[in-house]
């Protein structure tokens, strides 16, 4: 009996350390320790065995099994950790490989990019970014400006009022900015007001939202000639470099002089013409100038809303503009429909990354 113990350690013992994997490893332990294993047979019929070979074949059996449980237990750490090399092996990130395509993560609207691209012109001047409300009181949007009562622009059909007592309104531009950045501030004065204006428009080149950039400059001996060059030097910065401004006579509440400006045109370079005088140029439509926005000097009757601030319109004077930001985007990039921008289809708005 002995003898069958002493040959099943051997072979079990030659067979463990022949395993290749662990799987392999549990797969012997089934086999020689199991509880249908022969040795575990032995041990279990040792009471069975006449009383003199009970004491050898127990302790030989008891012996075997233990010896084997260690051979066992001391391959499986031997496998394991040699599994777990070949493993981190495998597994070995290769840092020299190229990256991943970054995701696309969009990009800011066109709107944002051409106010921003025009503050930072204006901000390159000097100027401070201000913003102001679009809900606004009557009293910014038109009494400070100037409008006097009955002025079309206070009419029902072109503003949406909010509220009537007192008068709460969407603002129809952004010019209620001056006056409320005057009264914070004593002159000289240099801001740009960039933001949303609501009017009770909708058509191809008209929304009922819109964008708008403001521009005020007061303090003393400010003239029409310094706004001529301040709106040279913000047109060249946008629509490129060689562009002209010019300013043709107009009128607003809240300027005098007022002026319409507009900007030659960067498709035909002011000519009217394409195609070496072969064709008229549409963006133009052949008078080789395109019109930008509105500007004038700021009317005194503005200055005095907010004298009690440091602003006499004795000492100070300056000039103004606003323009519409949509519509130097369609113009700068080909849109057609000003609606386009706010119905947000990415297939549109991808163009502008
Ligand atoms: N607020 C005027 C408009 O919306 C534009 C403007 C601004 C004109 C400043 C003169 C000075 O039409």
């Amino acid at each position: 009996m002995l003898d069958r113990v002493a040959e099943i350690q051997a072979e079990a013992e030659a067979a463990v350390a022949a395993a290749g994997d662990t799987a392999e490893l549990e797969e012997l332990r089934v086999r020689y320790l199991g509880r249908k294993a022969e040795l575990t047979g032995i041990l279990r019929g040792i009471a069975d065995l006449p009383q003199e070979e009970r004491g050898k074949v127990g302790s030989g059996a008891n012996r075997a099994q233990k010896e084997l449980e260690a051979k066992l237990e001391a391959r499986a750490v031997d496998l394991d950790s040699r599994e777990l090399e070949s493993r981190l092996d495998e597994d070995r990130v290769d840092v020299t490989l190229p990256a991943a395509p970054p995701r696309p993560i969009g990009h800011l609207h066109l709107i944002t990019r051409t106010t921003r691209q025009i503050e930072d012109v204006m901000v390159g001047l000097g100027y401070r970014v201000m913003e102001g409300p679009e809900v606004e009181h009557d009293h910014y949007n038109f009494t400070a400006l100037n409008h006097p009562p009955g002025h079309p622009a206070r009419m029902l059909q072109d503003t949406f009022y909010v509220q009537s007592s007192p008068e709460l309104l969407l603002r129809t531009h952004t010019s209620p900015v001056q006056p409320r950045s005057m009264e914070t501030q004593p002159p000289p004065i240099f801001i740009v007001a960039p933001g949303k204006v609501y009017r009770r428009d909708s058509d191809a080149t008209h929304s009922p939202m819109f964008h708008q950039v403001e521009g005020l400059a007061v303090g003393e001996g400010i003239t029409l000639a310094d706004l001529q060059g301040t709106l040279e030097e913000m047109l060249r910065a946008i629509f490129g470099p060689g562009r002209e401004a010019r300013m043709r006579p107009h009128f607003f509440p809240f300027t005098e002089p007022s002026v319409e400006f507009d900007v030659s045109c960067f498709q035909c370079d002011g000519t009217g013409f394409l195609a070496g005088g072969a064709q008229r140029c549409n963006l133009c439509k052949g008078i080789g100038w395109i019109e930008v926005g509105g500007a004038g000097m700021v009317d005194p009757n503005v200055l005095g809303f907010v004298e009690s601030s440091g602003y006499d319109g004795e000492r100070v004077q300056g000039f103004a503009f606003g323009m519409g930001v949509e519509r130097i985007a369609m113009l700068r990039h080909g849109v057609p429909d000003l609606r386009r921008f706010f119905d947000n289809d990415v297939r549109m708005l991808e163009q502008f990354a």
